[in-house]
């Protein structure tokens, strides 16, 4: 058990780049459904009873309670991890290149690490638990701006990365000079020219706090659909590798559920609450995903294709980087610019869930630190305390080794 202090939020920007993404490619089916929502409110109001203002906040209001409810909703979930990347890109500081990727760094119980050294530790754990040399092939679904795939680009590796946000993709190439490619991976095994480029081409793949978008909370609404696309994930990583390759590895980190629901919950230290339940929605539609349940929710479903060589809880390695660096996006600090101002109402008319994104991180000074409460009670303590976490949070967050069968030595 260690307690260190935390370390201050940075005072500049590191990376703003916003400017370079015209508004017009962020119009899609949700931002179609807002503006007129908002628009049809406006004219209603004007035109027939000024009680039709609330039409449109109304209406937000219902769709989330459906998807509480009824795991319904009219708005697109891929398109809302769009927007939730576009969201941090332009408002949180120090997005990327700032001494920690999009995940968290390997403390590994030891506070007293800097958090360069943290997150280079992390990196250096992957590359030693899939073997990786330089020379071998490398590809990173979901790879954020890129900072890991750059370290083992630094090591000799040959690396290629795949990301849905147009943002982060193009930051990737700009500042790094990676390959990145701008796509749902969900889309990959039906476009021929990607298939050609990437199926058979790796030696080893890599899911980094990635996989929690995949499966939506209203995919839970259709039977086995969460399961199909956990399935799909891992055929396409078994079709990824090339089947003579020596090394043949996928390595993934994932929050899952705790296996007991947290709603009845289990021994008295977890305790599942109204906010809690609150929280959750807001992380929902910031976020546009939803956690596998159990420490076999989501491999459980690799099974056809991989065999599991290593697995470890960083459950306290996660909340804990948020702890310390108050720019991460658990629980982040706003600094405010004139152009971040500016970009309020567009984002306002264009995203249906932004006012969820700001209540959530603790907007009007209201610390609700909604996604710092799936970990538990004294969910800010300074306190590095792996055990006691496991008894008190309500997720876990796995690190797994995956080794395919294919290129098992008999
Ligand atoms: C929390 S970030 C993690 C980024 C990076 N792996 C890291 O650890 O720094 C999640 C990433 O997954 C990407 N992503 C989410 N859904 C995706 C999808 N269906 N296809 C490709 N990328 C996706 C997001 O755009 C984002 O870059």
């Amino acid at each position: 058990m260690n307690k260190v202090s935390p370390v201050p939020a940075n005072e500049i920007d590191q990376w703003d780049h916003s400017h370079e993404f015209p508004v017009r490619r962020w119009i899609g089916r949700n931002s179609i459904i807002n503006a007129g929502l908002i628009a049809a409110s406006i004219v209603l109001a004007v035109f027939v009873s000024p009680f039709f203002l609330l039409l449109w906040p109304v209406a937000i209001v219902l769709d989330d309670l459906a998807l509480l409810a009824f795991r319904f909703s009219i708005f697109n979930a891929d398109e809302g991890v769009q927007a939730c990347y576009r969201w941090q890109n332009l408002f949180m500081t120090g997005s990327t290149n700032a001494g920690r990727d999009l995940g968290f760094n390997l403390f590994d119980g030891d506070v007293n690490k800097p958090l360069s050294q943290a997150q280079s530790d992390k990196w250096d754990f992957m590359l030693d638990q899939l073997g990786l040399q330089a020379g071998d092939r490398l590809i990173d679904i979901g790879c954020g701006f890129g900072d890991w795939l750059n370290y083992a680009k630094s090591k000799g590796i040959l690396v290629t990365g795949v990301n849905i946000s147009d943002e982060q993709a193009h930051v990737g190439r700009q500042l790094y000079g990676l390959d990145v490619i701008r796509a749902n991976w969900k889309d990959i095994m039906n476009d021929p020219d990607l298939k050609k480029r990437l199926l058979g081409k790796f030696d080893a793949v890599t899911l980094m706090d990635t996989i929690e978008h995949y499966a939506h909370a209203a995919d839970f609404r259709v039977e086995g659909k969460v399961e199909a696309i956990y399935e799909d994930l891992f055929d396409l990583c078994n079709e990824l590798i090339d089947s003579k390759s020596r090394i043949g590895r996928v390595f993934l980190s994932c929050i899952h559920w705790t296996e007991e629901n947290p709603r009845t919950p289990e021994g008295p230290e977890r305790n599942w609450t109204w906010v809690d339940t609150f929280s959750g929605l807001l992380m929902i539609r910031t976020y546009s995903g939803f956690y596998p349940r159990g420490p076999m929710g989501l491999v459980r479903n690799a099974a056809d294709h991989f065999n599991e060589i290593c697995r470890k809880d960083r459950t306290e390695d996660y909340r804990y980087t948020a702890v310390i660096d108050r720019n991460h996006f658990q629980a982040p600090k706003f600094l405010w610019t004139f152009r971040k101002v500016l970009y309020m109402p567009i984002f306002f008319i264009l995203d249906p869930h932004f006012a969820h994104k700001w209540i959530g991180h603790n907007a009007l000074g209201i610390k609700l630190d909604a996604w710092m409460r799936t970990y538990g009670e004294n969910y800010d303590s300074l306190t590095f305390d792996a055990d006691y976490r496991a008894r008190v949070s309500h997720v876990q967050l796995w690190w797994i080794v995956l080794q395919a069968k294919k290129t098992e030595v008999q």
